[in-house]
């Protein structure tokens, strides 16, 4: 029977891991992979991690499960970290978390519950999203439709089309939301459009899904929560999956979680016995390791300043490139306008270049990034910002 099976194509961002990996050139340019890298292009441990995981391993005194929910205290600090101290929706009782394996965990998590509540659920996501939505959303069986948001000719949000596109939803669709740090564009809705979204939300009973997976790499800490901070005061229901992957550094570790704010407490008891069951038919309960560190650095005030201390740096460091990368282009293609890179937010930008300018800047100058001109700029670097704007140029002359 497996026989029958055909060989998949590779996953485009994973794909390139091992293109990168395999390509001998000392030139190599990796824009590929989203992970943090810093000026030696190496994607470290944070130092308030390592510090935090030798606690944990000094403390552990069992391996024995972790049971279904996961780690609570991680789970209630990570509610408290992306809501807000005291914020209305953990006052009154409305959030119910559940510890997932990674973001992707999270997602797949909070898929699986609007299958569970109502199966005919169309999910909307941003054209373009992550390319791993697709697949984690609608492979629990969700139709998946798209709503207009970047816009290549500004860089920017096509803001006035997402929200005539979601004003004619259906009520009780689920709209897929990037909380910041938009992957795959960079580009970000802003405090004002966060509150017109919300308007339509309401008047629409539409169910915002979010993804946050880059808090404190975008604007800050806050900042980069207020959509999701706005929307779980103010509707009756928000699902938030959150990922612990690049702000903590902790990628292979799969620390994530899902919270879901509903009407009552009674009601938020009920779907959390619904996560517990969907949980335990994929993989039973999450590992131990990523969220007890996590839990360890929010607990402990000098362990959370040095985070928040790191994550400023990581921050700092890819809006520094931004600009840098401006000026780089700027020089080298002086008739092409970059400016957009620097307004954007977070890890990524799309270029803006075509397949086959992708497939030469990566074949004849060893840079790579996805088809789709994404461009991880943590990649960049001191030593390959010139090389790879003269790169660029090259490929946009030919
Ligand atoms: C990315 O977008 O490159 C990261 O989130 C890694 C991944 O799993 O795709």
């Amino acid at each position: 029977m497996l026989e029958r099976l055909e060989r998949l194509p590779i996953d485009p961002i994973l794909g390139l891991m091992g293109l990168f990996r395999a390509d001998t050139d000392p030139r190599k340019v990796d824009l590929g992979v989203g992970v943090y890298r810093d000026d030696q292009g190496h994607t470290p441990i944070l130092s308030c991690v390592r510090r935090a995981e030798q606690t944990v391993l000094g403390r552990q005194a069992t391996k024995s499960y972790v049971g279904p929910t996961g780690n609570i205290g991680f789970n209630q600090a990570m509610a408290r970290l992306v809501l807000g101290e005291g914020h209305p929706a953990l006052a009154s009782d409305r959030v119910r978390s559940i510890q997932a394996p990674g973001g992707c965990g999270a997602l797949r998590l909070g898929a699986e519950l609007f299958r569970s509540a109502q199966p005919e659920t169309v999910v909307h996501v941003s054209t373009p999203t992550w390319a791993n939505h697709i697949p984690l959303v609608s492979g629990c069986g969700l139709k998946l439709e798209r709503y207009p948001y970047y816009d290549p000719a500004t860089g920017g949000v096509k803001f006035d089309a997402m929200v005539g596109t979601l004003e004619g939803l259906s009520p009780r669709s689920a709209v897929l939301l990037h909380a910041s740090c938009h992957n795959p564009t960079g580009a970000d809705l802003s405090e004002g459009q966060w509150r017109e979204l919300l308007d339509v939300f309401k008047r629409r009973s539409l169910l915002p899904f979010i993804d946050i997976a880059y808090q404190g790499l975008g604007t800050g800490v806050a900042e980069d929560a207020f959509g999701v901070r706005l929307f779980c005061a103010e509707l009756p229901e928000v699902a938030v999956a959150v990922s612990c992957s690049k702000n903590f550094g902790l990628y292979r570790e799969r620390t994530g979680c899902l919270h879901v704010i509903s009407e009552s407490p009674t009601a938020g008891d009920a779907i959390l016995t619904h996560l517990v069951r969907i949980a335990r038919s994929i993989y039973s309960m999450p590992p131990d390791h990523g969220a007890a560190i996590v839990q360890e650095i929010l607990a402990d005030p000098t362990g959370r300043e040095q985070w928040i201390d790191e994550v400023t740096a990581m921050r700092k460091r890819i809006t520094g490139l931004r600009h840098q990368l401006v000026k780089q282009l700027a020089r080298s293609c002086p008739h092409r306008d970059f400016g957009f890179i620097a307004a954007q937010r977070g890890m990524f930008s799309f270029l803006g270049v075509d397949t086959a300018q992708v497939r030469a800047l990566r074949e004849q100058h060893h840079v790579y990034m996805t088809d789709d001109s994404r461009i991880n700029i943590a990649g960049l670097c001191a030593d390959n910002l010139e090389y790879f704007a003269q790169a660029v140029a090259q490929v946009l002359r030919n």
